[in-house]
Parts: C-alpha cells; structure tokens; sequence
C-alpha cells in the first residue's frame, strides 16, 4: 500500500468508534517502532512530522524513512502528516515534498485570520490531493515556538466549529478539551491527589466535546496532548539519574472514551520521549561500560513498539482495522 490520506481512515474511524494513533517521528528508531507494533496488530497509523523534527532530521531523510516503513509494511495504511505547520509556505513545503496530510495550526489567530489562513492551505492542498487539519481553540503546553501556561489555555467555543469548517473546508478539526502538550500537563494546584500521593488531574471537558459534535456530525475531530505519561517511564526516568517530578498526562480511559466518540486521531509524542529517556536511562546505568549507540537505541526501540501497541490496543481501539 502506498502513503495514504486520513481521509478513509477516519470515515471507518468514526462509524467503528475507534480512533488512529498520531505518533511524531524524530529519527529511525522511532519510526520503526512504531510502525513495527501497527503493522504486527494490523492497525493504521498516522505518521506526523513538526517543524522541529523537520530541523532536526531533515525533511528528506524523514520522508524516505517513512517510505521504508511504507514497503516493509505493505498491510497497513500509513499517512504523513505535517503537525502544528504555523505558515502556508511551511504547509506547501510538506505538500509538495510527499506529506498526504498538513495542519495549519493558526489557533493562536483571531478568528477571522485563523479562517483565512486555513482556507489558503486547503485550497492548495485539496488541488494537490492533500488533506489538512485546522484547530480551533488552544491548549496549553509547548510546540516549537508557542508556548502557552497552564491555566492560560481557552477551550474550543462550540458555536464557532460550524461556521469554521464550512468556511474553511477544512478536513479534520482539533480542539481543545482539556488535554496539554509535554509531560506536565498540569500545575499541582489544578490537581487533587489520591490516596497514595498521585496527582489526578481535572478531567477532560467532554461537554465541550459532545456540543462540538452535534454541531459537525460525521465529522472527525482530533485531540493534541494526549499523551498519557506513564508513570512507570517517569520512575524509570527519575530512579536512573532523571528528575521529573509531578509529570502527569491525560488518563488512558478518558482517551478511550473520547475515541469511541467522534475523535478520530489522538496525537502522542511525549510518551515515546519518555519511553525512550526511560529505557536509555535504565541502559546506561546498568552497563556503563557500553558506548555503542546500537547497544542502548534497540532496547530503546523496543520500548516505543511496546509503548504504541499498549495504545493501539487499550487506548485507540485501532487493532485489526486495517
Ligand atoms: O505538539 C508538538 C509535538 O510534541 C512536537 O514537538 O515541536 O518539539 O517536535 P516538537
Ligand atoms: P503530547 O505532548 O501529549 O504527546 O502531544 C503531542 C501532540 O499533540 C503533537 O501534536
Ligand atoms: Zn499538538
């Protein structure tokens, strides 16, 4: 199978009740890990590129990276998304160099200026049998250059998605519930803690997500900041010489929920930061006389495919929809 749109995948997304995985790739081990664990439980998954890793790894190097997993993974469907793209020229870029999907995220815009820009992205991608994802609303976390406080954040106004989706002819829609980019998704003081000391976090607004879904039926919607932030990767990370005290994420049964609505696509990244940081961690403190990066990265690897196929199966509900 070729390099696929979002398009089929989130129709049967939408009437099985299930959602895809959007994983962001940064080098090989990573794209390998993940689509290792999709192809061996026959789930579609959504491949997605940021600005940032566009730097890093360089765009032709991503791209051909996902090729390879295209061919050695002939079962499933896989998209190329570009995530969080904040130009048009960025968008077109990602376009004309092979992605199948672009967001435009220009949440951080007026209303009006959001609309305009979003329209211009998808009159050129739709030309170009590309689909793209806008977003209305904002989350709070970091990506690339936007940074935006806990507590700062402002949730999708349900009235505004009808009137932004006809205008922009846009193809999927994130909004904002309640989730968060990184690893602190939320402040101490917006938490209660249980029993044992844990932090629980405020739940998510499914209010707001319900109400938008009434207002675009069919349509498919799209949660940033779901990672879960596993606590057993945050004490991997702080027993071998890490510290990252209070990371917390989003609970895995209200993502579950949230996929068996009209959310098509759940984005995580974090957690394969923290699957990998962990798991290298643990390596080097366990062999410290070892330096062949080939020694800590598969280990490292492993914890990626085991990470996304625990998500595939508990969280999106993808397995088998191939
Ligand atoms: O939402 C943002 C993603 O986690 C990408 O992060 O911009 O650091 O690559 P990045
Ligand atoms: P996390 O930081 O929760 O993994 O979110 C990733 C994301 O939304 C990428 O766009
Ligand atoms: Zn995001």
């Amino acid at each position: 199978m070729a390099l696929v749109t979002t398009k089929e995948m989130f129709a049967k997304a939408y009437d099985g009740g299930y959602a895809v995985g959007a994983f962001n790739v940064n080098n090989m081990e990573i794209v390998q890990g993940i689509t290792e664990a999709a192809g061996e439980l026959k789930s579609p998954v959504i491949l997605q590129v940021s600005k940032g890793a566009r730097a890093y790894a360089n765009h032709t190097y991503l791209v051909k990276l996902v090729e390879a997993a295209v061919e050695l993974n002939p079962e499933i469907p896989i998209a190329l998304h570009l995530d969080h793209g904040d130009t048009f020229e960025l968008c077109k870029s990602c376009i004309d160099g092979g992605f199948t999907s672009v967001m435009i995220d220009a949440s951080s815009k007026s209303f009006e200026d959001n609309i305009a820009l979003t329209r211009q992205v998808v009159e050129y991608a739709h030309d170009h049998g590309v689909v793209v994802e806008a977003e209305l609303g904002t989350l709070a976390g970091g990506e690339d250059e936007v940074s935006v406080e806990a507590g700062k954040e402002s949730y999708t106004h349900p009235d505004e998605v009808e009137e932004f989706v006809t205008r922009t002819g846009c193809d999927s829609l994130a909004i904002a519930i309640g989730t968060s980019h990184g690893a602190y998704k939320f402040t101490p003081a917006q938490c209660t803690r249980n029993a044992d000391g844990v932090l629980v976090p405020p739940p998510l607004r499914f209010d707001v997500l319900k109400e938008c879904i009434k207002r675009l039926p069919g349509f498919p919607i799209v949660l940033h900041g779901s990672s879960s932030v596993p606590q057993e990767f945050v004490k991997m990370v702080n027993t071998y010489g890490g510290h990252m005290p209070d990371a917390i994420g989003i609970p895995e049964d209200q993502l579950r929920e949230a996929a068996k609505l009209a959310v098509c696509k759940i984005n995580i990244d974090s957690d394969i930061r923290l699957a990998m940081t962990g798991n290298i961690r643990k390596y080097f403190a366990e062999h410290p006389d070892h330096f062949d990066p080939r020694q800590y990265l598969k280990p490292a690897r492993e914890a990626v495919k085991d990470m996304v196929a625990h998500k595939i199966l508990y969280v999106l509900g993808s397995d088998g929809k191939a």
